[in-house]
């Protein structure tokens, strides 16, 4: 896909919209509308359709009287577990004071692809906890109680903790030990092993395998191929993390895997999360 130009992380292109894993929020129709005024803006916009997000750069101050005509969108930190809103979604910038660029769909079901969730401050050991309600959220589904799951490179313990406070049980496996509050939860066991010493086809099945792991993201191919090759695992969530330069034949990879798809978090840093459901 050809990039014409940059407004702000907006890459504009004149090409049709493709899958994108790094981006955040794909406009998926946008279009230019020349508007005289501040009025005139808000109108075209309300003409299209009710719901819009505004995408900060330039002519910010301007922006902000526009938005003060469309109707209020405030959305609230979200309070895990919840799906992601389906309400329908437009993005907007100004590419000049008197041109707007409006699309009125876009991937994502946040403004700018960006989540805020309700923290808990004091539970789980890490942040990245967050990565793992996002992916659930963005996919509508997450670990019920008594299903049972594995949490490859668990410790200090955020994602084994998220798992089990929804009353899901779960095997956390990394040669790191857990943080004692973590490991003492209902529901949570402990294996201080590699996570690729695991040998799937002798693995208990598991409804769930969730992967931190710190490894070369060609290395995770092998593992996850293996676990889907087993049968042995319903769904996975499985963090690519990139040190220097992307691999991106990997990334690929991952996303040609027949029912999973790679995706750039919001709370992912330099980072993709590769999503993948049995028979989807
Ligand atoms: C980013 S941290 C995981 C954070 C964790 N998900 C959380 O929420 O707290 C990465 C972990 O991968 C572990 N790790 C690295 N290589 C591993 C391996 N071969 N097997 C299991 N765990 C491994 C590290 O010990 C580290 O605890």
């Amino acid at each position: 896909m050809a990039v014409s130009a940059w407004h702000g992380l907006l890459a504009l292109s004149p090409d049709p919209p493709v899958p994108a894993a790094w981006a955040l929020n794909s406009w998926t129709a946008p279009r230019e509308i020349p508007v005289a005024s501040i009025g005139a803006a808000a109108d075209a916009l309300r003409a299209i359709q009710r719901n819009w997000g505004y995408l900060p750069f330039d002519h910010n101050s301007r922006a902000a009287l526009i938005t003060a005509r469309l109707p209020h969108l405030a959305p609230k930190p979200l309070r895990f577990p919840c799906a992601a809103p389906t309400s329908h979604l437009g993005a907007w910038t100004l590419l000049a004071p008197d041109r707007l660029l409006a699309s009125p769909t876009q991937t994502s079901p946040f403004i700018n692809g960006e989540v805020a969730f309700v923290e808990d401050r004091v539970g789980p050991p890490s942040r990245a906890y967050l990565k793992l309600w996002e992916a659930c959220t963005l996919w509508r589904v997450w670990p019920k109680p008594g299903e049972t799951c594995l949490d490859l490179g668990a410790a200090p313990g955020g994602w084994t903790w998220a798992i089990a406070q929804l009353g899901a049980r779960v095997a956390a496996v990394d040669k790191a030990p857990l943080a004692p509050g973590v490991a003492r939860l209902p529901g949570v066991s402990m294996r201080l092993e590699s996570a690729f010493s695991l040998d799937p086809a002798h693995e208990a099945p598991v409804d769930w395998l969730f992967s931190d792991v710190i490894a070369y993201p060609s290395r995770l191919l092998t593992l996850v191929r293996a676990w889907i090759e087993a049968g042995r695992v319903g769904r996975i969530v499985c963090t690519l993390k990139f040190q220097g330069a992307t691999d991106h034949e990997a990334a690929e990879s991952f996303a040609a895997i027949p029912g999973g798809r790679v995706v750039h978090l919001f709370h992912n840093k330099h980072e993709l999360t590769f999503l993948w459901a049995k028979g989807k």
